[in-house]
């Protein structure tokens, strides 16, 4: 096309710009959106997507969700277990971040969303493997040392630094005190298996919540063990 032609078509489509967008939605506030807990119908949610989706391979922080960069084009979600990205992210909604009614395809924020996931770089097009660790086994004796890494990667991003809790999310425990202080009854295997449970089913298969799980290839069990020896129980 020649640039008169490029320059008429621009032109063309941000004068329609009003009505275009309410019928496409638009990547910018998609984006927006993505980055904030208002994502959510419910005012009391916390999470954004971004707390648990990267959006591009150069961001190399470990989250429980896959990267959303080629989202749109994957042909299964969680791990094979949902087949339509609607739903998906209605699952984050209403798991994660308290909307219990999620969205309906024709709502703007779906809209915007989709814009946002559909111009992301298309890195990771093909379905990403999500194993649910559903059977629950004490693990063997972890290295606190390396667990203090671990632990900053994957967990003080909602549950701040160990102990104190210092920049933890509303609602997020302080671990690993407020775990043992409220399950003491349990003893130390008991406890153990509870902060192994939590981390693997997250607000699923039997607790609520809103933590997310996290599958056998975000988080090895080695890695999981150290977790919980640098957390002491
Ligand atoms: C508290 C963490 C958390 C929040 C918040 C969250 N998600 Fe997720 N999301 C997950 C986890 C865990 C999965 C399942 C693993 C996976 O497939 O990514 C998932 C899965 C997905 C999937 C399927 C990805 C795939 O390839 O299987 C989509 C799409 C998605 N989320 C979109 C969103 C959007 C959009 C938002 C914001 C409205 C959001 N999520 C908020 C944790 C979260
Ligand atoms: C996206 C935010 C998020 C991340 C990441 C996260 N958690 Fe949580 N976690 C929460 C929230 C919110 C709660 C309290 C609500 C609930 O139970 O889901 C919680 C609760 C817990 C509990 C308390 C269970 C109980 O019954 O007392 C434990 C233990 C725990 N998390 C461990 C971890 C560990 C270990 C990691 C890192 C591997 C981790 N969490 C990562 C958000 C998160």
């Amino acid at each position: 096309m020649t640039r008169t032609g490029l320059l008429l078509v621009s032109l063309v489509v941000a004068a329609c710009g009003g009505t275009d967008d309410v019928v496409r939605g638009a990547p910018e506030r998609g984006k927006a959106l993505f980055e904030s807990p208002s994502s959510s119908r419910n005012t009391a949610n916390v999470h954004s997507c971004a707390t648990c989706h990267t959006t591009s391979s150069l961001d190399t922080r470990r989250l429980a969700g896959a990267t959303l960069a080629g989202v749109v084009a994957r042909p299964s979600f969680w791990g094979g277990a949902q087949r339509d990205l609607l739903g998906s992210t209605n699952d984050c909604l209403r798991y994660f971040m308290l909307d219990a009614t999620g969205m309906t395809a024709d709502e703007a924020r779906a809209k915007d969303l989709y814009a946002y996931l559909e111009s992301l770089p298309q890195e990771v097009p093909g379905a990403v493997p999500f194993t649910v660790v559903g059977d629950i086994l004490d693990l063997p004796g972890g290295d606190a040392a390396r667990g203090a890494g671990s632990y900053a990667a994957l967990c003080s991003s909602c549950h701040g630094k160990a102990t104190t809790g210092e920049g933890r999310i509303v609602g997020a425990a302080r671990l690993p005190d407020d775990t043992r202080a409220e399950h003491l009854i349990e003893g130390p295997e008991g406890l153990r298996k509870i902060v192994i449970e939590k981390v693997r089913h997250g607000a699923f298969l039997g607790y609520s919540g809103r933590m997310p799980p996290f599958s056998a290839e975000v988080l090895s069990d080695a890695e999981l063990a150290d977790i919980v020896a640098f957390l002491g129980f």
